[in-house]
């Protein structure tokens, strides 16, 4: 096993499979089964889950919403998305703990990091509900913030690209795709991986991103098993 500790990152939109809107259900049991395998291979697993197929506090800020309200409002979608991961992963028999950045106590405990840890050590998946608490900041962020607050040793961004790419392989068919790249290339040629603050953060904490194809069976292991599989951001 390459890596002991892993924070996988997956997108609210990649939930929503080939719908408009919300969870597919399908899709959800095949992200729980990648998770599962996973875990089964001994591997400490925390997960960061956005809400965009749910709301996007972005979207509504142009529709006239305030923006913080926005933002609120898509961190509870994040723990709706969080619930049902970890519905789908105690169906298949995996332990789970969710917990929340913002108080829920009645569905979630609440973030504790020391908890968190724990937690992970005894084999549960934490999942981290509610980015970070605060608006202005992106489920990337989050899901830098909680890998290095629970030192895991790799941030995984599941998408639905199989790396990074020299260019928008959709708009331009000679781009190619990097196996790896520095932090310094990745922000001097403007590849957008994350936000830059979820990305500064990684940086100026060593903290390696892995992007890669988290739709395609068996990529999640493979890539854990220490085949190259998409596109290792480090030093
Ligand atoms: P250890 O004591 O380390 O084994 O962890 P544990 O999670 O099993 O113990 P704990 O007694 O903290 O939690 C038992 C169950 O209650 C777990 O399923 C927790 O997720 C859940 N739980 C703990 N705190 C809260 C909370 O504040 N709110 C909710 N809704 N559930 C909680």
């Amino acid at each position: 096993m390459k890596y002991k500790r892993i924070l996988l990152k997956l997108s609210g939109e990649s939930l929503m499979g080939n719908k408009g809107f919300g969870i597919d259900q399908q899709r959800l049991m095949e992200y729980a089964a990648e998770i599962k395998n996973a875990y089964d291979a001994g591997c400490q697993v925390a997960i960061v889950i956005g809400g965009g197929n749910i709301f996007r506090g972005i979207q509504a800020e142009k529709g006239g919403m305030d923006r913080v309200h926005g933002d609120y409002m898509g961190m509870l979608a994040t723990v709706i998305n969080s619930m049902a991961i970890q519905s789908a992963l105690e169906g298949l028999g995996v332990q789970t703990r969710l917990q929340s950045a913002i108080k829920m106590e009645q569905i979630c405990e609440p973030f504790i990091r020391r908890k968190a840890v724990r937690h992970l050590e005894k084999g549960r998946v934490v999942i981290f509900g509610a980015g970070t608490g605060n608006p202005y900041f992106t489920t990337d962020s989050a899901a830098a913030l909680r890998a290095i607050e629970i030192e895991a040793n790799v941030i995984l961004k599941g998408t639905r690209v199989d790396g990074i790419y020299t260019a928008d392989p959709e708009k331009d068919p000679s781009a190619t795709k990097y196996s790896s790249i520095s932090y310094d290339e990745c922000y001097n040629k403007g590849l957008e991986v994350m936000d830059l603050t979820a990305f500064t953060l990684c940086k100026e904490n060593n903290l390696p991103i892995i992007v890669f194809d988290m739709n395609k069976k068996g990529n999640l292991q493979n890539l854990l098993n220490g085949e190259k599989v998409g596109t290792i951001v480090e030093a």
